[in-house]
């Protein structure tokens, strides 16, 4: 009996042991099949994902509206709003129609609620301070901290997920180079319908590099830029050593030479600055600017020269009403006003431009002094991505009646100092540029570029297109049809991504189809411009405490920057005025000016 007992006893204890075993077993299985239920990117309208366990997760829904497992009901208020509110693509439309309409409008003060309107629902999408990191797919001190980051709006992929791209897709990504082959190259150039010109083009190359400057030699997601917006770094140098070797120390001004009488940038051993040139350049044609690169493109160094004269001319004016200023003062003060104009010129002309709103943007920083808003900014690597406005560049340049091939085109700065400023701006104000979006229209000599834009965004783990769309209030793509009209891409690409959920985000931005007559689609306006927005209006010379007359030296120079355009950017720094805009001329201006030709 007590062996029998004994017996059942030690039984059931192995039963108890072997079952908990079996569990063990279970677990150790389940451990190494639990797939992260953040892949799955469960949460909903900006809900954050926290893994709990091995295979649980739990959405972070505080302060989005909405609640539920995924954050997917919304709140009375957020119901009401939605109802209310016009999707992105009728906001769109309105904008870019009715033009009696914003003309009438135009002259009341529902101008200023209009703009006021835009600046804070766009920038409202960017979360200030920053979030994310490369590094970091969580809220963490070193996150916010360290500026030598790119922020990021969106965390990584998760590092475990089964597939690249979370569960969606293929098990490998497409080859980078067959993307850009077949989906990116240019086949035939393909103007952009708006008229967009080379003037905008370098004009969006000279801005962006000034916060855009990825640090290539370390793992994705690092910046030399630590301003991190406009701060002009580009023109000034982007560090304080730099800065001082690019300055003459004498009335706040920049060193330069003299030309033919006109102003240049100096030449590297004016400033012993670094500069990327090609070895066998004559040292005379090295030219020194704030930015490194800048020597690379005759449209560079041509802003990198009015931006120079603009800032001596702005120093003389300074230094006429201030007598006792010292050199660091004029200096300081002459920034700030360039800050001032670059954002004025930007706001009211190229993202104008870029809009093609018929409301007629304002860059008046007082129209957020009664709002929410922080002053302050951190680029992020997705606006960096979606900035690659390679398709811009045309096959060749057309200056004077030379036709200019790249490989004369790039590293060579006589171009500039032979044609003068005058030309080249006529020149590239009258070469329209490239159409950005709908792929297939890539210039071959910068397909490179597009290649390297894919390794690095896969290296940094960006989520995929489909979930900026959420991300940004847009519904995402059902279909690669839907999300293009070419049926040969549409087909390409699902091939080799295997689902829309899986598609990137960089040939997702850039191969949308684009709007009708526009420069890009959807995606790149409603993604670009809260970045683009928050970056301008987050910049310190905006807030109450910087935007007042004392700040630039006196009335004199706060009117220099509310009255700054392109036009008087080249036209007080030239000899003659050439036709500047950021769009081709029209027939009719184009016949206007053959007739005061013939006038002459
Ligand atoms: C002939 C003209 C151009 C050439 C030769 C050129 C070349 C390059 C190269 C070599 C890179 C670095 C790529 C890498 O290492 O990943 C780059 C980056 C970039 N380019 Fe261009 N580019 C040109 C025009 C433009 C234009 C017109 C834009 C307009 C916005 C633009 C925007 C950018 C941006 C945003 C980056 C990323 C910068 C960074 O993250 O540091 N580029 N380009
Ligand atoms: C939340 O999302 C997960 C994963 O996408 C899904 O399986 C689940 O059914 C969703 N829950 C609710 C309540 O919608
Ligand atoms: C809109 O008003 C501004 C001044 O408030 C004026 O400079 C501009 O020319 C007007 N634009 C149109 C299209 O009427
Ligand atoms: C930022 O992070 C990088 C990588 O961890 C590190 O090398 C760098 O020193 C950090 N910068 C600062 C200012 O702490
Ligand atoms: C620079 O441009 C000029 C004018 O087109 C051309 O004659 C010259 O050969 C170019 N220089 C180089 C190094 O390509």
């Amino acid at each position: 009996m007590a062996a029998r007992g004994g017996s059942v006893v030690s039984y059931l204890l192995v039963m108890v042991m072997l079952s908990s075993l079996g569990r063990e077993e279970h677990r150790v299985a389940a451990d190494s099949r639990a797939v992260n239920p953040c892949c799955y990117y469960p949460c909903q309208n900006s809900g954050v994902c926290v893994r709990f366990g091995t295979d649980r997760y739990q959405c972070d829904c505080t302060q989005t509206g909405y609640y539920g497992d995924n954050c997917t009901v919304p709140e009375f208020e957020t119901w009401i709003c939605l109802m209310l509110k016009p999707s992105p693509s009728l906001a769109h439309y309105l904008l870019t129609h009715f033009q009696w309409f914003w003309d009438i409008l135009n002259d009341t003060f529902l101008r200023d609620t209009f703009m006021r309107l835009v600046l804070t629902v766009r920038s409202n999408l960017i979360p200030s301070p920053p979030t994310y990191n490369t590094q970091y797919g969580y809220l963490c001190w070193e996150s916010y901290y360290n500026v030598s980051y790119y922020t990021r709006l969106l965390p990584p992929v998760p590092g475990d997920c089964p597939l690249p791209m979370g569960t969606k897709g293929k098990l490998t990504l497409p080859d980078p180079k067959v993307l850009a082959e077949r989906f990116f190259k240019r086949k035939k150039f393909r103007p952009d319908p708006r008229g967009t010109n080379l003037m905008f083009a370098f004009m969006a190359q000279h801005f962006t590099h000034q916060f855009f400057k990825t640090k290539h030699e370390v793992k994705a997601g690092f910046t030399k830029a630590f301003g991190h917006g406009v701060d002009a770094s580009h023109i000034y140098g982007d560090t304080l050593e730099r800065q001082h070797q690019l300055r003459l120390h004498i009335d706040g001004k920049l060193k330069y030479q003299l030309l033919g009488g006109e102003v240049y940038p100096p030449t590297v051993s004016e400033t012993s600055v670094y500069m990327k040139y090609p070895e066998d350049l004559p040292s005379e044609q090295k030219l020194a600017i704030g930015h490194e690169l800048f020597g690379l493109l005759p449209g560079l160094s041509l802003y990198a020269t009015l931006w120079l004269r603009e800032h001596n001319r702005v120093c003389d004016i300074l230094r006429a009403e201030h007598p006792t200023w010292d050199d660091e003062q004029l200096f300081q003060t002459s920034r700030l006003i360039i800050i001032g104009e670059i954002i004025k010129i930007i706001i009211e002309e190229y993202v104008q431009h870029l809009s093609g709103y018929f409301l007629n943007l304002k860059f008046d920083p007082t129209l957020l002094f009664k709002e929410r808003f922080q002053y302050s900014n951190r680029i992020a690597l997705e606006f960096g991505q979606l900035y690659h406005w390679h398709p811009l560049m045309p096959d060749s340049f057309n200056i004077g009646h030379e036709e200019v091939s790249y490989s004369q085109f790039v590293y060579n700065t006589s171009l500039l100092t032979h044609f003068g400023v005058e030309t080249l701006v006529d020149s590239f104000s009258r070469q329209v540029a490239g159409q950005i979006g709908g792929g297939k229209n890539c210039p071959e000599a910068l397909l490179k570029v597009a290649e390297m834009t894919i390794r690095e965004s896969r290296q940094a783990r960006i989520q995929p297109f489909n979930e900026y769309r959420k991300k940004f209030n847009l519904k995402p793509y059902t279909s690669f049809s839907e999300f293009t009209d070419d049926s040969d891409m549409a087909k390409g690409l699902e091939d080799l991504y295997g689902d829309i959920d899986a598609l990137e985000f960089f040939p997702g931005v850039l191969l949308e189809k684009s709007r009708p007559n526009a420069i890009f689609g959807e995606s790149m306006v409603e993604m670009g411009a809260p970045f683009s927005l928050k970056g301008l209006l987050g910049n310190p010379l905006c807030s109450p405490g910087y935007w007042k007359p004392s700040t630039f030296g006196g009335e004199t120079g706060f009117q220099i920057v509310k009255s700054s355009t392109l036009q008087k950017l080249v036209c007080q720094n030239s000899r003659w005025c050439p036709y500047v805009h950021f769009r081709v001329p029209s027939k009719e201006q184009q016949a206007n000016s053959k007739k005061s030709l013939n006038e002459l």
